[in-house]
């Protein structure tokens, strides 16, 4: 009777188990049933995603929700996009508060260990952001050693500036548009940053410029889609073959493209 009934617990036990592993990681069929596909993104990180007016509304633009709301017609379905801050929007697949994230999010070996990704859709490059009065000041790496530097908080910048600028004292933060303003009124005297996203700032501030230096990409700089580990191989190839789709076709350009012909709202980031 006594095994009977450990037999019987450890049968519950191990059937509520797999029941939790099934939960992790969404289908696309679970999707399709809701009839929409919650989307985590950032709202500071033109050309990508960020907020721009249209008709007086202050609206969610750039490739990546493109991208997406190519995702959710390809699955029926509508998108949500959840705007939140980077730090938070790759937690945010794996607590089941999105069901994927597009954020301009790189995919990187320790990324890898936590959470599924896409095939890539964009290749970045890693500069440094300085003030155009400091041209002659900062022109290597050593330049930097001991000045206020600035990189996004969880963002790989954050990780190769403390790696290739250890003695410069570095600032993390929240939100890039904080970081810009930081740099234009000297309390950073340079920010690392993606350089799609540095020639927007520098493309709408005269006194800003990219620093004539060189940071070396330890990891190649790809932008992918994230998934929560376990996510159903389904959506991933759904979501490959919209990647591909907006590649081969040039519509991932063109979306890079009109994203530019937008101002971005100097609105602070949303939580
Ligand atoms: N590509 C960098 C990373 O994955 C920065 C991404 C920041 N994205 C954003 N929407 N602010 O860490």
């Amino acid at each position: 009777m006594k095994k009977f009934f450990r037999g019987f617990i450890l049968l519950i036990i191990v059937g509520s188990l797999s029941a939790c592993s099934s939960s992790t990681g969404v289908s696309q069929s679970g999707i399709q049933d809701k009839g929409k596909i919650v989307i985590a993104t950032e709202s500071e990180f033109a050309p990508f995603e960020f907020k721009t007016l249209i008709d007086g509304k202050d609206t969610l633009v750039g490739a990546d929700i493109e991208l997406g709301n190519a995702i959710a017609d390809a699955l029926g379905v509508d998108a949500d996009f959840s705007v939140m801050s980077f730090n938070n929007v790759l937690a945010s697949v794996t607590s089941g508060k999105a069901d994927i994230a597009i954020a301009g999010i790189s995919v990187t070996d320790e990324r890898k260990k936590a959470y599924d990704f896409s095939d890539a859709y964009y290749e970045a490059e890693n500069i440094v952001i300085i003030k155009k009065s400091d041209e002659a000041t900062y022109t290597t790496l050593e330049s930097l050693v001991g000045k206020a530097v600035g990189a996004q908080k969880g963002s790989i910048q954050e990780n190769i500036a403390k790696d290739q600028l250890p003695d410069s004292s570095l600032v993390f933060l929240t939100s890039n548009g904080e970081m810009i303003n930081e740099l234009k009124n000297n309390q950073l005297q340079a920010v690392v940053l993606e350089k799609a996203i540095a020639e927007g700032y520098v493309s709408q501030n005269d006194d800003l410029m990219i620093a004539d230096m060189t940071l070396e990409s330890s990891d190649t700089d790809a932008y992918a889609v994230a998934f929560a580990k376990g996510t159903d191989q389904d959506l991933i190839d759904t979501v490959n073959d919209v990647i591909k789709k907006a590649k081969d076709s040039g519509d991932f350009d063109a979306w890079l493209e009109k994203a530019a012909t937008y101002t971005q709202s100097s609105s602070s980031s949303d939580e």
